[in-house]
C-alpha cells in the first residue's frame, strides 16, 4: 500500500486563532450555523483531507466568551450533521473519558459510525481544563493520574461494548423469525474499578468495527494511553527532531502492548496562516494578533495549562515568571511548553502570553504555499509525523488557500492521497479493521 502523508482538519469557530472572528470575511461575528460548518468540510473533502476534527471541553471559562466566538456545539451532534453532505471525509469528535458514561459514549460513535457508513472517529481525552468538574456536581477534577487511570478502563469498557455484537450476529431470517443470534451476543457484565456495565447496544457492530480511536495527551500517562489502544495520536511537537522521538516512543509503547507499531498515525497540530507572498502572510498573522486582546492573552496562558484563573490575579506580568504557578498545570503537556518558551527566551509572564495564539508548543507555520508544502514534505519524509493536525487559524479563508494551493503541490510530490478510495476511515488511514475479542477468542479456540 502506498504511504501518504495524512491530514486531519481541527475545525475551531472561525479559526484557531482566538481574534480570528473579529477578521471574518463575512461580516457576520455571531455564533457560526451549520452553513458554516457545511462549507468547511465540502472544502476539506475537496481537498481529499482524511478527516475533520471537532475539539470539545465539557465546561467553558467564561472569560473566554467575553473575547472569543463560542462554537461549542456537541462535536458528535454537529459531525451527524455533516454526514448527508459529506461522502468521504473522516468524521472526529473529542469526547472526555473524565464526563461521560462509557455505554452512552459507545452508542453515540457506533451510531456516527453507522450514519456515515464507516468514517466516525473518537478522540479520547481526560479533560485537563478544570472548570469542567462544576458541571458535574457529583465529582471534583479527578488529579492527572487518576484522569488516566479511569481513562484506561474507559477505553477497555466501550471496547467490550462495541464488541457486544458479533460482526454477523444479524441473521434477520423473516423464515425463522431470528432476527439476531444470541450465540453471536455478548452483553460485556463488566464490573471494574470506575464501571460496572452489564448491556449490548441495541444496533450492530459498526462498519469499521470500533470508530478510529484517537487520544490526545502527551504526558507520560498519554503515552501510555495512546499506545494501548489509540490508532491516531494528536501532539503539539515543534521540530522533526521531537517529532520523530515523539512518535517512536508511542511506536514502542504500543509493541510492549503487543500491537503493530504501523498501526498508529501520528498527526501533530500545525498551525498556519497562508499569502501568495511572505508579506501578504506576515500582515495576515500581524492582523490578528494586532486583533487580539492582551487581556484575554494574560488569562488564557493559566487557563492552557489548567491552572486556576484565582492564581492570575497576583502575577506581576512584567516581573519574573512564576514559573512555580505552572506546578499545579492539570494539563501537563501545555504547562510544560509555555514554562519552556519563558525559560528558553528568558520572557517575562506577558511576553510568553502573546506567543500562546497557536498550540502550546505545538508548530505554526506563516508564509506561502510553496514554503508549508515544503515544510509538510520534510516532516513527512523524515518520519518527524505521519501527517498533520491542521489548524487554520481563519476559516475559511486559510483552509481554502490550502485547499486550492497546497494540496495540489502536496498531490504532485506524491505526499498526499489525489482521491479518496471509496471505504472507511480506518481505509483511508491504512489501518487494519479490528476484530471483534469474541471472534478472535472462538478462531482461536
Ligand atoms: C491537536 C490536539 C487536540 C486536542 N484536543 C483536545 C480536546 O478536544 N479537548 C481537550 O480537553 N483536550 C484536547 N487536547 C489536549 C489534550 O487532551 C491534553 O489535555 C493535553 O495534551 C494534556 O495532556 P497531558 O496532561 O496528558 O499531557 C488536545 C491536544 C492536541 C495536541
Amino acid at each position: 500500500m502506498t504511504r501518504y502523508a495524512h491530514l486531519n482538519l481541527f475545525v475551531a469557530g472561525y479559526g484557531y486563532h482566538e481574534a480570528s472572528w473579529k477578521l471574518a470575511a463575512n461580516g457576520s461575528q455571531g455564533a457560526p450555523g451549520l452553513s458554516h460548518f457545511i462549507e468547511i468540510a465540502r472544502t476539506a473533502e475537496r481537498g481529499v483531507l482524511d478527516s475533520m476534527f471537532f475539539a470539545d471541553s465539557p465546561g467553558v471559562a467564561t472569560f473566554r466568551t467575553r473575547f472569543m466566538a463560542q462554537a461549542g456545539y456537541d462535536p458528535i451532534d454537529l459531525l451527524a450533521a455533516l454526514v448527508p453532505v459529506t461522502e468521504h471525509i473522516g468524521l472526529l469528535a473529542t469526547a472526555s473519558t473524565t464526563y461521560s458514561a462509557p455505554w452512552d459514549l459507545a452508542r453515540r460513535f457506533a451510531t456516527l459510525d453507522h450514519l456515515s457508513n464507516g468514517r466516525a472517529g473518537w478522540n479520547i481525552v481526560t479533560t485537563g481544563n478544570p472548570t469542567a468538574a462544576a458541571n458535574f456536581a457529583d465529582r471534583a477534577h479527578p488529579e492527572h493520574r487518576d484522569r488516566y487511570a479511569r481513562a484506561r478502563e474507559f477505553v477497555e469498557v466501550v471496547l467490550e461494548v462495541w464488541d457486544g455484537w458479533e460482526d454477523d450476529a444479524v441473521v434477520a431470517s423473516p423464515t425463522t423469525g431470528q432476527w439476531a443470534d444470541h450465540h453471536k451476543l455478548h452483553p460485556p457484565q463488566h464490573q471494574g474499578e470506575h464501571f460496572s456495565v452489564a448491556g449490548i447496544l441495541a444496533i450492530p457492530r459498526s462498519p469499521q468495527g470500533y470508530p478510529v480511536l484517537a487520544q490526545a495527551g502527551s504526558s507520560h500517562e498519554g503515552v501510555d494511553l495512546a499506545g494501548r489502544f489509540a490508532d491516531v495520536v494528536f501532539t503539539p511537537q515543534s521540530t522533526i527532531a521531537a517529532g520523530a522521538a515523539f512518535r517512536q516512543r508511542v511506536r514502542s509503547v504500543a509493541e510492549s502492548y503487543g500491537r503493530s507499531a504501523d498501526d498508529i498515525r501520528l498527526l501533530p497540530g500545525l498551525s498556519f496562516v497562508l499569502g501568495s507572498t511572505e508579506a501578504e502572510a506576515t500582515a495576515g498573522w500581524d492582523a490578528l494578533q494586532a486583533a487580539s486582546s492582551e487581556e484575554f492573552q494574560l488569562f488564557n496562558l493559566t487557563h492552557l495549562a489548567g491552572v486556576p484563573q484565582s492564581l492570575v490575579a497576583d502575577v506581576d506580568p512584567d516581573g519574573p515568571f512564576p514559573y512555580s504557578l505552572f506546578d499545579s498545570a492539570t494539563s501537563q503537556t501545555f504547562g510544560a511548553a509555555v514554562t519552556k518558551v519563558a525559560r528558553d527566551g528568558g520572557l517575562t509572564f506577558r511576553q510568553v502570553a502573546r506567543q500562546f495564539s497557536t498550540l502550546p508548543g505545538g508548530l505554526h507555520f506563516t508564509g506561502t504555499p510553496e514554503g508549508l508544502a515544503d515544510l509538510i514534505g520534510a516532516w513527512w519524509h523524515q518520519r518527524g509525523a505521519d501527517g498533520f493536525t491542521l489548524q487554520p487559524l481563519r476559516l475559511p479563508l486559510d483552509l481554502t488557500l490550502f485547499v486550492d494551493h497546497v494540496v495540489p503541490l502536496l498531490q504532485a510530490r506524491g505526499i498526499t492521497k489525489r482521491r479518496y478510495g471509496g471505504g472507511t476511515l480506518r481505509d483511508e488511514l491504512g489501518l487494519p479493521r479490528p476484530t471483534n475479542a469474541h471472534t478472535r477468542v472462538g478462531a482461536a479456540r
